[in-house]
């Protein structure tokens, strides 16, 4: 079977090249801006040549009820949208994706939002969201017959990576960042058999170190300029759209680092709006730290027309990257949704993930910047009471245990970045904080600490 319908086009200047043409750093050769996956004849179908939307609803939500492999994938059972390898029975799967929806009660009430909710796709075979685009672009590797492939990763992707490296029998290189990425995440690309080397260097200079590697030795770039990434990690957008049944909600908030994610997202939406398969797009915004917020700067300068690198720096380390790859694409899916794009400080950040926490939704730091950007736009007026707005939580809380016990031990933030003692940031730090208190073995001495706890 032939399912590959699909070409290559350049986001900068609209070159249009087959899969096999594309360079190993999936740079264009005419102007150097990323690809975008394309499928001739999405765009114009019309009336009768359009795909029976009903026809295909019904048949992406009964395969969740198949034993087969490829449907119990959530990226796979929309293989009808993404249509990328030679035989779907190449793609290599963990069964990602089908990652849950949770109504936000408590976050609700404060906001006063009611129809506020958390897409958690932390909840991935590996914890993040990357394994929605790496069995995607894993699969295409195995199907090009590559021995090796390779990432440059601030820690998720090289945990996605190596696990779906290891299903397919393929060999694995990371380069991280030394000390800058989370325990959790280098555990996993160890466990699963990388090669993990750790550089004196940031995330975008290990990129740009990679990208000279890829160019001298046949190693599969696995970052999220290969555009089947974006393929796989389109699909969320089908899940929320179904969860909604097919009433796309009102906004989507998504965190900003390298800035495929965003990207991706944008594509799924606008895909299934060509197609007829929905009635529009949501608003899209995307949220960065302040001190890694290289797409807020170019919005505040020049409405995202050009990007300034920056050196970036944040305790969300997974978005820890001042020199995004994929940001035009992503600056379009803001403006073509109306979207917001704004950053956040440390100790917002640390707050709305100790709110999440305290619904019972743990979540990497990187993701708790969605419910700060969606505290500030909420008080900023730009979001109704009556909205439906969906969070996209990219990263599970374990992989970052030592941030979570830093905040709650109360040494994670400086004075400078609560204002101090007594300030409002502090004051509300000091009301989220859980910690852990040594007790006496004995049930006089364990029902003592909770005095003024009950009740
Ligand atoms: N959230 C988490 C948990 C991430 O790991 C990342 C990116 C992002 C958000 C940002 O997504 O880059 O698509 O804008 N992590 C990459 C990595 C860079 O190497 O794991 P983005």
């Amino acid at each position: 079977m032939n399912d590959n319908l699909h070409q290559l086009r350049c986001f900068g200047c609209g070159a249009r090249i087959t899969g096999a043409e594309a360079q190993p750093d999936f740079r264009c050769a005419v102007c150097g801006d990323l690809f975008e996956v394309e499928y001739p004849g999405w765009g114009q179908r019309r009336g009768n040549d359009r795909p029976n939307a009903g026809a295909l609803k019904w048949l992406w939500r009964e395969r969740r009820s198949s034993s087969e492999s490829l449907d119990r994938s959530g990226v796979w059972r929309f293989r009808e949208l993404l249509p990328i390898l030679d035989s779907f029975g190449n793609a290599v799967t963990l069964q990602e994706g089908n990652t849950p929806l949770y109504h936000l009660t408590r976050t609700s009430k404060a906001l006063g939002i009611d129809q506020l909710f958390a897409k958690h796709q932390g909840m991935n075979p590996t914890g993040s969201f990357k394994d929605t685009g790496m069995t995607a672009a894993m699969s295409v590797a195995k199907e090009r017959g590559f021995e090796w492939v390779a990432c440059a990763s601030t820690g998720n992707t090289s945990a996605a990576m190596a696990a779906y490296a290891a299903r397919a029998g393929l060999r694995s290189l990371v380069l991280i960042p030394e000390g800058k990425i989370a325990w959790g995440k280098l555990s996993q690309a160890m466990d699963y058999g990388a090669v993990t080397c750790q550089l004196n260097a940031d995330f975008d200079g290990c990129l740009t170190l990679l990208t000279q590697i890829v160019k001298e030795a046949p190693i599969y770039l696995l970052n999220s300029v290969n555009p089947y990434r974006l393929e796989g990690q389109k699909t969320p957008a089908f899940e929320i759209a179904e969860a909604f049944d097919w009433n796309v909600p009102d906004h989507l908030i998504v965190p900003g680092g390298n800035l495929g994610n965003s990207s991706a997202l944008g594509k799924g939406f606008r895909e299934l709006h060509e197609l007829g398969l929905v009635a529009r797009m949501p608003r899209i915004s995307v949220i960065q730290a302040e001190g890694a917020n290289p797409l807020v700067r170019s919005f505040v300068s020049n409405k995202g027309a050009s990007l300034e690198p920056v050196e970036a720096h944040t305790r969300a380390t997974a978005i820890r990257i001042g020199n995004p790859a994929s940001w035009r694409k992503a600056a379009r899916v803001i403006q073509e949704t109306g979207g917001w794009c704004l950053d956040v400080t440390e100790a917002e950040i640390s707050i709305a993930k100790a709110e999440l926490g305290a619904e019972g939704l743990g979540c990497e730091p990187a993701s708790a910047v969605t419910l700060a950007g969606l505290k500030k736009l909420r008080a900023q007026g730009a979001i109704g009471s009556a909205e439906t707005v969906v969070l996209v939580l990219t990263g599970h809380t374990l992989k970052d245990a030592d941030y979570t016990i830093d905040f709650h031990r109360g040494t994670l933030l400086k004075e400078e970045e609560t204002g101090g003692p007594g300030s409002p940031v502090a004051a509300e730090v000091e009301s989220l904080r859980r910690n852990a208190v040594v007790v006496e073995a004995t049930p006089a001495a364990v029902l003592a600490t909770l005095k003024g706890k009950v009740g």
